[in-house]
Formats: structure tokens, C-alpha cells, sequence
């Protein structure tokens, strides 16, 4: 996850009270979609929570668990789409069918919902979580940018996407009028900032607990030292 910088602010931001638990939860599946991995687990007694919160995974054999947004909840399932680019990751991406996971959530403040116009905007991995954004809202329109054709089979998780593939970036396709929701890479929520003040942006920072006892994903908010596990992740653009 990365930091936001000073301007972002924690004004307006979502909370859902959800009861947070810990569970080892059986996968399901583990399925490819371009370089990414959709692990499915059995929900078990968690709680889904709401879209942009995030959960803490821990696979097999790893001191870490890993921060990963909740990125579908069809009945009885819970999914969450990585990237595996570290060691924290690839392990996750190596779980095989009926191998249990210790999944801990749903943390952090996920998106404001009341939106008239809601417009996802997302960039690579970003994307994943608006499957289950998209599923509350009602499928609204989004724009997904990808830096490859391979990447962008992604896209196919969240109904009613225009894909861009770079050089080709989001920011082009912006449409006025609209309430934009974005995840994705620092350098695309501060050019979404830009053209967008009240968007919501979800931001990425190093995670350990997940829940505001390590003090490992302090950002500066408002001038700020806070949490963004607690604060966020999801955040009001200006
Ligand atoms: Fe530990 Fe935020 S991840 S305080």
C-alpha cells in the first residue's frame, strides 16, 4: 500500500461498523486472471463489511499477513484479487483448493456510499475492489487502466468498464459531473485529485496489524501523524 501526501484529509470519510474477526477460512479456488490471482475462501462467520475496507491475509507458512480489499462476496464466499510481486504475496498466490488461510477482518473505512453519480476509477491492481463496489452500487460506469493488454483481463471482474491500456491514461477519459471512487497507484489518485476534488481515493501504506497497534502505516493527514489502517484507507480527496 502507499502513502497519501499532506493534502489528503480525513474529513468525510466512511464508517462501517462491522464486528471484525480472525478465521481460518478453506479456499475454494485460486484462479488466474491475467497476472493476477482471484483467491476464493468460504466466508465462515465473517462479515464482508463494506466496499474499500480491506482484510488481513495470512498464508501458510508466512510471519506477515498481507492487506488485501475485499473484492467480491457472493453468497457464502468471500475473494480478493493480489498481484504477486513478494515473497507475501506469491505465497498467497501458491494456496491450492481445501489449504486453510487465517483472514482477519473487515478493517478500515471503506467507501461513502452516497453518491448520486458514482464513477469507479481505477489503475492495475487497483481495480480490486470494485467488483464488490460495483455489486452495491448497482453497476455504474467505470474506467480501468492497465499498463498491458495481459493486465487488463482484470476489467472483466467489473461490469460496464471502458479499459485503457497505456499510454493511454484514465485521467483522458474523466467525465465532469460525476462521483469518482478510485484505487490505484499513488501517481494516478494525485492526477485524479487534480481533476477531481471530491473524489474518494483509496491509498496504500505498509501494513502490519491492520487494526492501529503498530504504528507501520503512519501518513501525514491534515499535518498529521495517523494511522491509515485506522483513518483510512479510503479517504476524501480534498
Ligand atoms: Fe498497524 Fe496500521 S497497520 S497501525
Amino acid at each position: 500500500m502507499r502513502s497519501p501526501t499532506p493534502r489528503a484529509t480525513s474529513r468525510s470519510r466512511c464508517k462501517k461498523e462491522s464486528v471484525r474477526r480472525r478465521e481460518a477460512l478453506r479456499v475454494v479456488a485460486n484462479e488466474s486472471v491475467g497476472p493476477y490471482s482471484l483467491i476464493r475462501v468460504e466466508r465462515g462467520s465473517l462479515d464482508p463489511g463494506s466496499p474499500g475496507q480491506f482484510f488481513m491475509l495470512e498464508a501458510p507458512g508466512r510471519l506477515l499477513p498481507r492487506p488485501m480489499s475485499l473484492c467480491q462476496a457472493p453468497p457464502g464466499e468471500l475473494s480478493f484479487l493480489l498481484e504477486p510481486i513478494g515473497p507475501g504475496t506469491r505465497a498467497l498466490a501458491a494456496v491450492e483448493p481445501r489449504e486453510k488461510i487465517h483472514v482477519f477482518g473487515p478493517l478500515g473505512n471503506g467507501y461513502r456510499l452516497d453518491v448520486e453519480r458514482p464513477l469507479l476509477v481505477g489503475g492495475g491492481i487497483g481495480v480490486a475492489p470494485f467488483p464488490y463496489l460495483s455489486a452495491v452500487l448497482g453497476s455504474p460506469p467505470a474506467i480501468l487502466g492497465f499498463r498491458s493488454d495481459w493486465h487488463a483481463e482484470a476489467a472483466s471482474l467489473v461490469p460496464n468498464a471502458e479499459v485503457v491500456v497505456e499510454p493511454t491514461l484514465v485521467t483522458e477519459r474523466l467525465r465532469p459531473d460525476h462521483d469518482v471512487l478510485a484505487c490505484g497507484p499513488e501517481p494516478m489518485l494525485e492526477a485524479v485529485r487534480e481533476l477531481a476534488p471530491n473524489a474518494q481515493l483509496a491509498w496504500e501504506a505498509p501494513m502490519a496489524c491492520g487494526y492501529g497497534a503498530c504504528y507501520g502505516c503512519s501518513v501525514e493527514i491534515d499535518g498529521v501523524l495517523k494511522r491509515l489502517c485506522v483513518a483510512g484507507p479510503v479517504l476524501e480527496a480534498a
